[in-house]
């Protein structure tokens, strides 16, 4: 079977560094915070090329804490794309603000920037866009449109570490970046992790402190501040993992160019990148008329596939309350009705992508 991602791959190619690693963490018993965890976070702000970077316990927690360090709270809302992972909108919800979902694009399947400012109200703090499956969002027509209204920009880069538009790396492009490192993510922790970003180094300090039960010196409490700590053992995985994430880059790049050139089914329909910007393909999604019964098909083939996300964030049951119905968001909800994501992963072979683009080739639906 070749699964859909396949961690034990890359586990077996740098164990030992992997477990020197760890084993310095336990030897010095660096385990919450501390020396490890800091220092990935200094390397991860070089490697993206911002003022300053915070490791924070996984990447839901990145954008709560980011939202609260922008003052996002009870009563503003916050504009974010309805097909992204529930976490963006929870990081609006647990602020006490109201995420308002907006359409993607029929195309590059990211916020569409001309459904953006038909939702905004006086209550609008700020735009969350998300660079979904490794594709960079139209950064620059989301920030002309914030800066018009006077509203913060956030960005999900959970799903776009070393992606780039107009040659800046996301993470450095809005007024604060938000990663997840979970397993399976282009740069991952071995277990949760996160971590958030900023040009502006008062920001990462808030977060500094409200990831630190509020407190910049220990026992003493300026505010209500939050246990959202990287581990040090996640730092110092992440910190060896940094190292390869140029090589695992550029391997997706060519997995999913080489997805793009040799599948010409006409039954499918494939995520645009636009030339401005550097896509990682993180998930590979392509668009099916029935994904289920693709998925069954793959199976049948000994390929696992798997599908993100079947239910766009506006029609899920958490947020019933907020009145949103079928129709309102047509672009998400047509991808999350046929949205089946193939295997793409930096060990992938050659002859693993060749099998999987010839059963995509020949499935008929
Ligand atoms: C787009 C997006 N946002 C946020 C998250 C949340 O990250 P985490 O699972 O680390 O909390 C994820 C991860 O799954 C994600 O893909």
């Amino acid at each position: 079977m070749i699964k859909r991602a396949d961690l034990s791959r890359d586990y077996a190619a740098h164990r030992e560094e992997y477990l020197q690693a760890i084993t310095r963490v336990c030897e010095e018993t660096a385990f919450s915070g501390g020396k490890y965890a800091d220092r990935f976070a200094e390397e991860f702000a070089d490697y993206l090329g911002v003022a300053a970077a915070t490791g924070v316990n996984n990447g839901t927690s990145a954008l709560h804490l980011a939202m609260l360090a922008l003052g996002i709270g009870p009563g503003d809302e916050v504009i974010i794309p309805a097909n992204t992972f529930i976490a963006t909108a929870w990081g609006a919800t647990y602020c006490g603000a109201t995420p308002v979902f907006v359409d993607c694009t029929a195309d590059t399947w990211e916020i569409d920037p001309a459904k953006i400012e038909e939702k905004i109200t006086e209550r609008t703090k700020a735009i969350a866009g998300v660079h979904l499956y490794g594709q960079p969002f139209d950064f620059a027509a989301v920030k002309a449109i914030a800066d018009r209204h006077g509203l913060f920009t956030i960005e999900d880069c959970a799903q776009s570490v070393a992606a780039e538009f107009e040659g800046k790396r996301t993470g450095g492009l809005c007024d604060i970046g938000c990663f997840s490192f979970y397993p399976g993510k282009n740069l991952y922790a071995f277990g949760e992790g996160g971590a958030v970003t900023s040009n502006n180094p008062e920001l990462i300090e808030k977060i500094n402190v409200l990831k630190e039960h509020g407190s910049s010196r220990r026992y003493y409490h300026d505010c209500v501040g939050y246990n959202m700590r990287l581990e040090g053992i996640q730092g110092a995985v992440l910190s060896v993992s940094l190292k390869y994430l140029d090589g695992w880059t550029d391997r997706r790049i060519e997995i999913g160019r080489r997805y793009e050139r040799e599948i010409d089914n006409p039954l499918f329909k494939l995520q645009v990148h636009p030339e401005n910007t550097k896509a990682v393909y993180h998930l590979f999604e392509v668009q099916v008329p029935d994904p289920e019964h693709f998925l069954t098909y793959m199976k049948e083939h000994d390929i696992e596939c798997t599908r993100h996300y079947p239910v766009p964030c506006h029609l899920q049951n958490a947020y019933a309350g907020l009145g949103y119905k079928e129709g309102d968001c047509p672009n998400a909800e047509q991808l999350a009705a046929r949205c089946a994501d193939l295997p793409l992963y930096p060990e992938l072979t050659d002859d693993e992508v060749s099998r999987i683009i010839d059963r995509c080739n020949a499935y008929r639906g």
